[in-house]
């Protein structure tokens, strides 16, 4: 892929002083306004270095690098040196990079270096419900970035499956349990349960005492506990699995907090063997007041351990096992703190990789109809929604073209329904809470998952239209004569092909599939531009073929692009 940032910072590097040509490449810009060129530099940070007025430095760079052979145009406008490209010089190299489908966007900058990533990891026999979306879809997409990347990561699914819950659960169900409802519809039915724990205990204290208990018996060995506590576990896991199969989203590793509690007194042992075990009103914690951070708190008054224990003993485990390059959690920005304490204290033990562990955190989602609450049972389970997506998408479709063909259409109302859903999830910036609503998640002409797919099937059926001739001669750069392309319209579009790579690294940089997101938006929208702009398929066949090739190269990059979302890119709608 041609690098002209690259070629034109080493061109400037040539005729300036001070600066390196690494600096110059990051003071590069690509200018908004195609007026001021295809990219432009200004000089404002050389005025110290030359005693000058920066729009005398940027006048002295442009007439250096104008007879460079390398731009249509130089000029200097106030502070700046606006550079023009020919159009066609552009469009090549962007169309050789955008037409080889399988490499496009893909990298191998990782070097098989291992990422963690841990996301997802709902609470066993707790609902998996609308807000557990964000981490699963944001983490999942986190993964395949990377991974096109050429790192190789682990994906791991860090279920709660331990804590003083399951001692609320355990109890509930001795109370007023009924296996046959547990087997028929174990997550409502547990819980139901738990509610009525939480509603009951607000009368009788004594069952929170009893609770507790629970979970100590449980962590200590109780035959009774852990067989129940074991069947809870495998009931939530097959109802997980479900949804995770609906949206197409797998793991490597399903390593629960329960995993690490054997390892525990280990650690245990080794805070305090580095003095930095406290007492505080009964229970064990690491101070963190010098780092202006609350206690973490490792282990309660009872000896039951805690969250933050066994969020220790996983990290560990993590690196000994996988020697990992980066440690990600994606994981809800109500934790950011705790994250804190934990990174802070893992640095304390001496682990100088404490330092690659990245807390990658997130907004929240409300509905319209207002929060949830798994306490009080108001929750909406995800799984549901998913399943209203795709009827509700059946509707949309079968309104829009009753002719649909009928052997396709269950399956696409699947891939656009539940796509639709995911798409919608990566589309503001994480940290942002929103409020989930359904027509804008299913607006097929917004900027939304289903307008992009839908765009991708538009490019799909001009290259079905232009038949396997034009395909053949438009698959081959060198062949094509790009004058074609070079309107404003084809040519916009070239320009947004072109910067799809740097946007896949940019959003692994800053863990944001969004900016993947934002960036198929606009491609697609420039297709869309470019077809109502401009007839493509015409008889004129040099004309047909470049035309056909730019085609070619936008359906390729919302085709990777959907990917890395893990949304599906039907060829039909
Ligand atoms: N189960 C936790 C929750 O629902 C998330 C776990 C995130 N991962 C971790 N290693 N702490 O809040």
């Amino acid at each position: 892929m041609a690098d002209f940032k690259g070629d034109i910072a080493a061109l400037i590097a040539e005729h300036v002083e001070g600066l390196s040509r690494e600096e110059i490449r990051g003071m590069i810009e690509i200018p908004q306004n195609k007026e001021m060129g295809d990219y432009a530099f200004p000089c404002f940070r050389l005025a110290k270095t030359y005693r000058k007025a920066p729009q005398m430095i940027a006048a002295d760079i442009a007439e250096a690098i104008r007879g460079a052979g390398m731009f249509a145009k130089v000029e200097q406008v106030n502070a700046y040196v606006n550079m023009f490209m020919s159009r066609e010089q552009v469009i090549r190299p962007a169309l050789e990079a955008a037409l080889d489908a399988e490499h496009f966007g893909f990298s191998d900058e990782g070097n098989g270096k291992t990422i963690v990533i841990d996301f997802s990891s709902p609470n066993i026999a707790k609902p998996f419900h609308i807000g557990h979306i964000r981490t699963t879809v944001i983490g999942y997409s986190i993964y395949k970035i990377y991974d096109s990347l050429g790192y190789n990561v682990v994906r791991t699914n860090h279920l709660g499956d331990y804590g003083t819950q399951f001692g609320k659960m355990i109890c509930a169900y001795r109370h007023w349990g009924n296996d046959e409802d547990v087997q028929r519809d174990p997550i409502r039915t547990l819980l139901s349960y738990y509610t009525k724990f939480h509603v009951e205990a607000e009368k009788d204290p004594e069952l929170n005492e009893e609770a507790r208990k629970t979970f100590y018996d449980l962590e200590h060995g109780g035959e009774d506990e852990i067989r129940l506590w074991k069947w809870f576990s495998d009931l939530s896991l097959r109802e997980f699995n479900r949804v995770y199969d609906m949206m197409g989203i797998e793991f490597d590793a399903y390593d629960g907090e329960s995993m690490y509690s054997d390892m525990m007194p280990r650690h245990i042992e080794d805070l305090k063997q580095k003095g930095l075990l406290k007492e505080s009103q009964g229970a064990m914690v690491v101070n963190l007041d010098q780092f202006d951070l609350p206690p973490a708190l490792i282990q309660k008054s009872d000896g039951t351990s805690l969250y933050c224990t066994r969020d220790i003993a996983t990290a560990v485990y993590r690196k000994e096992h996988y020697d990992f390059y980066k440690n990600i959690y994606v994981v809800a920005s109500q934790q950011t703190l705790y994250f804190r304490q934990l990174f802070k204290v893992l640095e304390l033990m001496g682990y100088e990789w404490a330092k690659d562990c990245v807390h990658v955190p997130f907004g929240m989602v409300a509905l319209e109809e207002g929060t949830l609450s798994t306490r009080k049972g108001r929750v909406v389970f995800l799984e549901d929604v998913l399943n209203k997506a795709v009827e509700k998408t059946k509707e949309i479709i079968l309104e829009k073209n009753p002719d649909a063909p009928k052997d396709r259409i269950d399956e696409v109302a699947k891939e656009v329904g539940i796509g639709a859903v995911m798409f919608n999830e990566l589309s503001n910036s994480r940290i942002k809470d929103y409020v989930f609503k359904w027509d804008q998640v299913l607006n097929f002409d917004g900027e939304t998952g289903p307008y992009v797919q839908y765009t991708h099937a538009r490019c799909c059926s001009v290259l079905r239209k232009a038949g396997e001739e034009t395909l053949k001669a438009a698959s081959d750069p060198a062949s094509l004569d790009l004058s074609y392309l070079t309107s404003d319209s084809a040519y916009d579009l070239v320009r947004l092909i072109e910067a799809y790579p740097a946007v896949v690294k940019e959003a692994a940089q800053k863990y944001e599939p969004s900016i993947v997101t934002r960036h198929i938006i606009d491609v697609a929208q420039a297709y869309n531009k470019f077809y109502h702009d401009e007839h493509i398929l015409v008889d004129d066949e040099a004309e047909k073929n470049a035309k056909v090739a730019l085609t070619l190269a936008a359906k390729n990059t919302l085709k990777n692009g959907l990917a890395l979302l893990a949304v599906k890119a039907p060829e039909r709608m």
